[in-house]
């Protein structure tokens, strides 16, 4: 059977009005699962929360329902957002549903080949911008102000909500919180709206957030002019939940580090080759991060967290470019059996 919508699991926690309608399709209650060989290395218990299970692949999923579901009760006839790709696939999946108008702005040339696949399939109207996400998120800031539009991006308060109950379920499962949090950071709605989910549940596990090298302004303290990775969903110079975010990791009594993509990449092989799990390599940053950083105690002398979950945001199958180019190469074989033979065993 699959399960509820998640607006409907957690309707009592969620500012929804009672008659707005329930665009669903389905989302969250994704799989919790353990992570064998990075358990070993990093000697704690390490469980993956698998976002990419998500409808349309990604978290985003979660907030979207709740903000499309809020939109379409306040009257709105079409959302608009900036994205990386993951925002804008669920956003023209979510209006598809919802029977209204949906437009993206993407970077272009720099969102994966899925998701582009994802939102022009949807039917959104799909707009390339010659300029990178931050650019994009400037313009469509001033677009919603002049026009009967809602921006569904994570500066709208019902994605937060949205995004909140990833926390309930990761609590609800174990029945317990777990000590600590890993979760790559971008635009810093996600790891916000963790830590809102953790609060409600009158929990605080610490949290590790993770920028890549080269898009980590919090890391920083300073906004980067021209972001840099590898993890194209993550390459934000000047991320609007900054505040939200920065409270969220003093609260929790956790921090914000940066990895480089050359560790993105290799914990992004090393779920695929060890655990099973193929996610995108912006969601790989949680788990690098904790085998470059460690897990370091909420205060000196404390206790190491025993049980942290990794989340892991997006499918693998978004972005088959980066797959291929760092994957082992095919093995071309002539229509024979010896041929085949000695491929297959040799
Ligand atoms: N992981 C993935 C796969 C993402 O797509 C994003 C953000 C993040 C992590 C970071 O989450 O922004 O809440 O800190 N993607 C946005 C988008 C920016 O447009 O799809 P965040």
């Amino acid at each position: 059977m699959s399960p509820a919508p998640l607006i409907e699991r957690y309707r009592d926690r969620l500012p929804l009005e009672p008659n707005d309608p329930v665009v669903s399709l389905n989302e969250g209650s994704t799989p919790l699962v353990e992570a064998t060989a990075i358990s070993e290395r990093v000697g704690a218990r390490v469980l993956l929360k698998l976002e990419g299970a998500n409808p349309t692949g990604s978290f985003k999923d979660r907030g979207m329902t709740v903000a499309v579901s809020r939109a379409v009760g306040g009257g709105a006839e079409a959302v608009i957002c900036a994205s990386t790709g993951n925002t804008a696939a669920s956003l023209a999946a979510y209006a598809a549903r919802a029977g209204i108008h949906g437009a993206v702005i993407v970077p272009e040339g720099q969102i994966a080949i899925g998701k582009l696949a994802q939102a022009l399939m949807h039917g959104a109207r799909v707009i390339a911008l010659r300029g990178n996400f931050d650019d994009a998120f400037a313009i469509v800031r001033e677009l919603a102000q002049r026009h009967q539009v809602e921006l569904v991006n994570s500066i709208n308060p019902y994605r937060i909500e949205g995004q909140k109950t990833g926390a309930f379920e990761v609590c609800d499962e174990l029945g317990e919180p777990p000590d600590a949090l890993a979760i790559p950071v971008g635009n810093a709605g996600n790891v916000t709206a963790w830590w809102r989910g953790f609060s409600e549940y009158e929990c605080a596990p610490i949290l590790y957030g993770f920028q890549a090298a080269g898009a980590a302004p919090l890391v920083h303290g300073q906004p980067v002019a021209k972001p840099e990775t590898v993890a194209s969903a993550i390459r934000i110079g000047n991320p609007a939940r900054w505040e939200d975010a920065m409270a969220a990791f003093t609260s929790s009594r956790g921090r914000v580090e940066a990895v480089t993509d050359e560790q993105i990449l290799d914990a992004y092989r090393l779920l695929a080759s060890s655990e099973g799990v193929f996610c995108e390599p912006a969601s790989a940053a949680s788990v690098a991060g904790i085998l470059a950083h460690g897990m370091p105690p909420a205060s000196p002398g404390g206790d190491a967290p025993e049980t942290v979950v990794c989340v892991l945001t997006g499918h693998g199958l978004k972005d088959p470019d980066t797959a291929l180019g760092k994957a082992p190469a095919v093995i071309r074989c002539e229509n024979d059996a010896g041929a085949v033979e000695r491929a297959v065993f040799d």
